[in-house]
C-alpha cells in the first residue's frame, strides 16, 4: 500500500481470507491472527515483501523471522528435520511451537527473512483461521508479532491497528488470541535441542515428549542475543515496569496474579488482575492487553506482583523481564 493509505479490517470469513491471501500473494503486508499473538504477514519467498515488514515495524534487520505454514508436510519441505525435530513437530503442530532447523537447497524462505542465517524458523499455527489463510496463500508467510519493534505484542485486531494503522494493507480480524504469549522457540540444529525462547508450549511439555531437559534460554539480562532477535529490552510499554512488587507507591499501576495483595494497593492508579485464581494459562492470555490497558492509565510505573515461573509462568516472566529491562 502507499504510505498514508488506510488499513482494511477484513472479516474472518471466506471473503476475508480470500482478500487477505490475494494481498499477501501480491507482496502486501497483512496482519493475521494466530493462537499466540497477531502476526505481521508477508510472502516469505519475496524479499521485497519481507523488506516491507522491517520498514513497517522499524525492526533491526539482523532479526530473523518465523515462516508460517499451513501443515506439517509444507513445513518439513522447508528445512531438515532430525529425529528430535520430527518428534516435536508430531507432538505440538499445529500449535504454539517454532522449530529452528537447518535450511536446505529446497528452502523457499528468502535470505532476508532468515537474516542470512543457514537455519530457518518454522511454525504451523494452531489457529484454524491462520491455517486456512496460509493454505490459501500457498507459500510460507513470514510473521513477526504485528507491533512496532520493541513494543507490546498484539492479541487483538484493535491492538494491531493502534500500532500499525496506515502502515499495512489489512488486518484479518480473528478476535482475541487464545494463548496470548508468543510461541516457544526450540532450535534443532544437531546435538541436543535448545530452548531459545519460552512461550506457549511449556518446558515441562517439551521434556515429556523429548525425555530430556532442554538447555536454555540464556538470561534476559544479556544483551548478547541467543536467538538473534532476543534483545533484553523488548515487549516494552511506555511505563517503566517494576517486578516482584510487594509495596505499591501512590499512583503506580498494578498487575496482580493469584492471591498476592501488595501493601498500598488502594493507592494504585489502575489495577488489572491477570488471574484471580492464579492460573498461568489465563494470565498469559491477558498479559499483553493488561500491559496495554495499564499503560493507557497514564501511570509512570507498572508494578507487577511475583509470578511463579512454572508452566506458562516461565514465558510470562520472560516477557515481563524484557519489559522491565533498561532501554
Ligand atoms: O507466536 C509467535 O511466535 C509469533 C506469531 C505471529 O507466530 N511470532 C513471533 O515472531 O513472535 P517474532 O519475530 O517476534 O519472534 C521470532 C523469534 C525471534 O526471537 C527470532 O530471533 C527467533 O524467533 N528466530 C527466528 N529465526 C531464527 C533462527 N534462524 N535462529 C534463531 N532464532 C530465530
Ligand atoms: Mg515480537
Amino acid at each position: 500500500m502507499a504510505p498514508g493509505g488506510s488499513t482494511r479490517r477484513l472479516p474472518a470469513d471466506l471473503d476475508g481470507i480470500a482478500d487477505a491471501a490475494r494481498l499477501l500473494r501480491a507482496g502486501d503486508l497483512v496482519a493475521f491472527p494466530t493462537e499466540t499473538v497477531y502476526g505481521l504477514g508477508a510472502d516469505a519467498t519475496d524479499p521485497a515483501a519481507v523488506a516491507r515488514i522491517f520498514a513497517a515495524k522499524a525492526r533491526p534487520r539482523f532479526n530473523p523471522l518465523i515462516a508460517h505454514l499451513a501443515d506439517v508436510a509444507s513445513a518439513q519441505a522447508e528445512g531438515a528435520f532430525d529425529a528430535q525435530a520430527q518428534r516435536l513437530a508430531a507432538a505440538f503442530w499445529p500449535g504454539p511451537l517454532t522449530l529452528v532447523v537447518p535450511a536446505t537447497t529446497r528452502t523457499s524462505v528468502c535470505d532476508l527473512a532468515r537474516a542470512g542465517l543457514d537455519s530457518v524458523a518454522l511454525r504451523v499455527p494452531g489457529s484454524a483461521l491462520a491455517r486456512d489463510l496460509l493454505a490459501a496463500v500457498g507459500r510460507p508467510v513470514a510473521g513477526p508479532s504485528a507491533n512496532r519493534s520493541g513494543r507490546v505484542s498484539p492479541t487483538s485486531a484493535a491492538h494491531v491497528l493502534a500500532d500499525l494503522s496506515g502502515r499495512i494493507a489489512a488486518v484479518l480480524d480473528g478476535g482475541e488470541a487464545s494463548v496470548g504469549v508468543e510461541s516457544t522457540v526450540v532450535a534443532c540444529l544437531g546435538g541436543p535441542p535448545r530452548l531459545l525462547r519460552p512461550g506457549g508450549i511449556t518446558r515441562e511439555a517439551l521434556r515429556a515428549v523429548l525425555g530430556l531437559e532442554l538447555a536454555g534460554p540464556e538470561g534476559a539480562d544479556s544483551n548478547r542475543p541467543v536467538g538473534p532477535g532476543l534483545l533484553a529490552s523488548h515487549y516494552a510499554p511506555r511505563a517503566r515496569v517494576r517486578l516482584d512488587a510487594s509495596i505499591i507507591a501512590p499512583g503506580e499501576a498494578v498487575l496482580l496474579f493469584g492471591a498476592a495483595r501488595p501493601a498500598g494497593l488502594d493507592r494504585a492508579r489502575a489495577v488489572i488482575d491477570l488471574s484471580p485464581r492464579g492460573d498461568p494459562v489465563e494470565a498469559a492470555a491477558r498479559l499483553f492487553s493488561g500491559l496495554r490497558d495499564l499503560d493507557a492509565s497514564g501511570a509512570a510505573v507498572i508494578a507487577v506482583v511475583p509470578i511463579p515461573s512454572t508452566g506458562l509462568g516461565e514465558a510470562i516472566r520472560d516477557r515481563l523481564e524484557r519489559a522491565a529491562a533498561p532501554r
